[in-house]
């Protein structure tokens, strides 16, 4: 991985410094070693058991590291093609036993390094897992195995009238995006998978299976361990099963774009629509940067100036007055070119091309890889937290299209680095330094929606405080051998 500057150790020095004793649990969750004789053992006792379902070749190894991300690959020393929970359940135990670490594996599209193993280990790929259990349309709820991806649950659920609206850009399994807690585009009306999980089934370090609730909307039935799980990226459990809430497709869905002279007012839209309750479906910024990568990958022709594309749900008549709103306040900010995308196959166009910016603006440049940072902090200080990365990205002559999930006040400067270039990873890197504080001081987050995994670890005590020494706390209690996905989320990072 590649190191980062002296500031940051600087600071998570000093804050683990006050409280040395905790520190020192937050220390021993990033020691650990490869247990060569143990992953030995356990690869010989799996290979009995599982046959042709265990694989170790190298192309399949690299397969199973490969995230979405700058973060080099660090491969697991043999990959199990998991059935079911038992499957799942018995991997553990004989990892468990042999404390060898274990790393469940959706479909890869982690930014943060999520399923690395820097440890080696055994790599548990939840991909036949992919059976969608039973739709309960009478109470919008669906249970699903793991490995079921969001299209292929919506794709099901074609002729029901219902859908799983939570769409974090990628084909991701639901198993992983409750792992990472997951949001995307529409989480501004929606919500995250933290709203959307009910329950869920996980194999715990110690090869129990457990389950966290039934179908019940609400419980007040003990501790929370459904929430505990969703966002714990594979590091308390291993997620096999879980139950989310459905809703009704809207009668009506009506997609717009909107063009604004500047960020600050694109951005100062979305803050006004928000406070005024305006119940947005999606509302995504693309800076003027973004929108020229985005016409070039997907070939469209969007005017090449900061824009909103938008998304209303509702009646047909709900859906004219949601924009009527919109368009008076956009229009206070010199928003123009409203325009309807009033075609199902321009908007789903739209979408598509949305979701693929990741890809156009790397395509931007292919000698250098994609930084993808994601804050989100309170909305009412979104256009100040935004101007004032872009400030710091054009300062530090990088190229950083913007683009954000802004109604949540969520956006994602996507800096693109020339990894030979010392210099200019260490200017990126400031940058990068420089937003998670920023968020951090205007009271948000250093991760809006892709976690912490290997990447923003050396943040999660700034952000937390003793919050993280807690977390450290259970984490020792639930898994003590340190074989849930180490090296992930907790630690004072590099
Ligand atoms: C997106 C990913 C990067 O919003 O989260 O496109
Ligand atoms: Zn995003």
């Amino acid at each position: 991985m590649i190191a980062w500057c002296q500031v940051v150790r600087y600071l998570s020095t000093a804050i683990a410094d006050d409280s040395l004793e905790n520190a020192v649990a937050l220390k021993d969750l990033e020691v650990f070693e490869r247990n060569e004789e143990g992953i030995e053992t356990a690869i010989g006792i799996l290979k009995q058991r599982f046959g042709e379902k265990l694989k170790t070749s190298q192309a399949l190894r690299e397969q199973h590291c490969h995230t979405t991300t700058y973060i080099p690959g660090q491969l697991p020393d043999a990959v199990v093609f998991a059935g079911s929970s038992e499957d799942v359940q018995e991997t553990v135990r004989v990892c468990a036993e042999h404390h060898v670490p274990v790393i469940p594996f959706g479909t890869g599209t982690s930014l943060e390094g999520g399923v690395n193993a820097p440890a080696g280990g055994i790599s548990i790929d939840l991909n036949e897992m992919n059976a969608i259990l039973s739709v309960n349309d009478e109470d919008l709820d669906v249970t699903v195995q793991a490995g079921v991806t969001r299209e292929a649950l919506n794709e099901h659920l074609r002729d029901t009238g219902l859908f799983f609206p939570i769409d974090p850009g990628a084909n991701a399994s639901l198993g992983g995006m409750a792992a990472t807690r997951a949001s995307g585009t529409n989480a501004v009306r929606y919500g995250t998978m933290r709203e959307n999980v009910i329950s869920l089934t996980a194999v715990m370090p110690d090869g129990r299976i457990v389950k966290t609730g039934n179908r019940a909307r609400k419980s007040s039935a003990g501790y929370d361990l459904t929430r505990l799980l969703v966002g714990s990226e594979g590091t308390l459990g291993i997620i096999t099963e879980l139950t989310v809430r459905l809703f009704g497709i809207p009668e009506a869905m009506s997609a717009a774009i909107c063009s604004f002279p500047t960020v600050e007012a694109a951005c100062n839209t979305t803050i006004l629509a928000m406070q005024s309750g305006l119940p947005m479906a999606r509302i995504e910024l693309l800076d003027a940067e973004t929108v020229k990568a985005v016409n070039e990958y997907s070939n469209l022709s969007y005017p090449v100036s900061p824009l909103l594309m938008l998304e209303f749900h509702g009646s047909e008549n709900g859906v004219k007055e949601q924009a009527e709103l919109f368009g008076a306040i956009a229009d206070e900010f010199g928003g123009s070119g409203f325009d309807w995308v009033t075609k199902t196959e321009d908007r789903n166009r739209m979408w598509k091309a949305r979701h693929d910016v990741y890809w156009a603006t790397t395509a931007q440049d292919k000698s250098r890889r994609g930084l993808s940072t994601d804050v989100c902090v309170p909305i009412s200080r979104l256009a100040e937290c935004v101007t004032q990365t872009q400030a710091d990205i054009a300062e530090a002559g990088l190229y950083g299209p913007v683009v954000g999930h802004v109604g949540d006040g969520n956006f994602h400067a996507l800096i693109m680095v020339d990894e030979n270039d010392p210099a200019e990873v260490e200017r990126a890197e400031t940058v990068m330094e420089k937003l998670a504080m920023r968020a951090l001081a205007m009271e948000g987050t250093c991760t809006g929606e892709h976690g912490i995994g290997q990447g923003k670890r050396r943040f999660i005590r700034l952000e937390h405080g003793a919050g993280a020494d807690v977390m450290a706390a259970l984490k020792i209690a639930i898994d003590p051998r340190n074989i849930m996905n180490p090296g992930k989320v907790l630690g004072l990072g590099d």
